[in-house]
C-alpha cells in the first residue's frame, strides 16, 4: 500500500454523503476505473445483478431537465416501492428524523421553512452539482438477495471512488422519477432504476458537507455467541 492510499477502514470512515460539488469534471477514464474496481463485488451465484447508467455533460443535463420540467410538484413514480416502510418504528424513525434535522440545521433551514426544505430536496435532481450522475438498474424478477447484492456493489463503488479522492451521494430520490427514466433510457420491460448517485469532487467550503452522521455501536446490533 503506498502511503497515499487509504486503507479499507479509512475509506469506510471517510466516505460520507456529499451534497455540494465543485464543477471540476471527472474524466470518463476515472469513472471507468471506479467501476472496474466495484465489479469485483460478490454476489450470490456470481449473478452480478447490477447494471449502471452513467451520465455527464449533455446526457446529464437531459436527465436534470426531465426532472425539473416534471409537471406538478415532485414526481411520485416510486409509490409501489417507497424508500421507507410506512409508519417507520423505533429506533429507525428517530434515526431518520435526526439525520434530516441535523442536515437542515447546518443549512439554516428550520422546520417551518417548508419551501427552503423542498428546495434542498430538489437539489437531488441536480445531483447536488456533481458533474457525473449514475443510476443503478436491477431486473424486477430478481429477489431480495439480488437487491442486497446490488447494494454491496454500490458500496464498493463508493469506496473505490473515495480511494481516488472522489465523493458520492447515493440518491434513492431518483426513484421517484423511475418510470420517466425508464422511458428516457429505453430500459427493458423488467428493468428498474433503484437509485441514483452523484459523483464528483466535494466542495470543501460547503457547510452541508460537514454533516457527520452517527452509528449505533457494535453491541447495539450484534449478539456474540463465543462460548
Ligand atoms: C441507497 C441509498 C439511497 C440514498 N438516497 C439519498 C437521497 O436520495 N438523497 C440524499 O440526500 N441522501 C440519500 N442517501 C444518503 C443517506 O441519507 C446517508 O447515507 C445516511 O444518512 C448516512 O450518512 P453518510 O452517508 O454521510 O454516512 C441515501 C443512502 C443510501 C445508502
Amino acid at each position: 500500500m503506498n502511503s497515499n492510499t487509504l486503507s479499507v477502514t479509512q475509506a469506510l470512515k471517510q466516505r460520507t454523503s456529499i451534497r455540494a460539488y465543485q464543477s471540476k469534471p471527472v474524466p470518463e477514464a476515472l469513472v471507468r476505473e471506479v467501476l472496474d474496481a466495484a465489479r469485483w463485488s460478490p454476489s450470490g451465484g456470481n449473478l452480478q445483478p447490477w447494471k449502471v447508467i452513467v451520465v455527464s455533460g449533455a446526457a446529464q443535463q437531459a436527465v436534470i431537465s426531465k426532472a425539473k420540467n416534471y409537471p406538478g410538484m415532485f414526481p411520485n413514480e416510486d409509490a409501489d416501492k417507497p424508500v421507507y416502510p410506512a409508519n417507520l418504528w423505533e429506533p429507525y424513525r428517530s434515526r431518520r428524523f435526526k439525520v434530516g434535522e441535523d442536515m437542515y440545521e447546518l443549512l439554516g433551514v428550520p422546520r417551518e421553512n417548508k419551501v427552503g426544505r423542498l428546495t434542498q430536496l430538489a437539489r437531488n435532481f441536480e445531483f447536488f452539482g456533481a458533474p457525473v450522475g449514475m443510476f443503478f438498474v436491477i431486473d424486477t424478477r430478481m429477489g431480495h438477495g439480488q437487491w442486497a447484492h446490488l447494494g454491496m456493489f454500490m458500496q464498493s463503488l463508493a469506496l473505490a471512488a473515495t480511494e481516488r479522492g472522489l465523493s458520492t451521494c447515493f440518491q434513492e430520490f431518483w426513484g421517484t422519477l423511475r418510470t420517466t427514466l425508464k422511458t428516457h433510457f429505453a430500459l427493458g420491460e423488467n428493468e428498474l432504476i433503484y437509485s441514483g448517485m452523484a459523483l464528483g469532487y466535494a466542495d470543501e467550503s460547503a457547510k452541508v458537507n460537514t454533516l457527520r452522521t452517527e452509528r449505533a455501536s457494535v453491541d447495539e446490533f450484534t449478539t456474540f455467541h463465543f462460548d
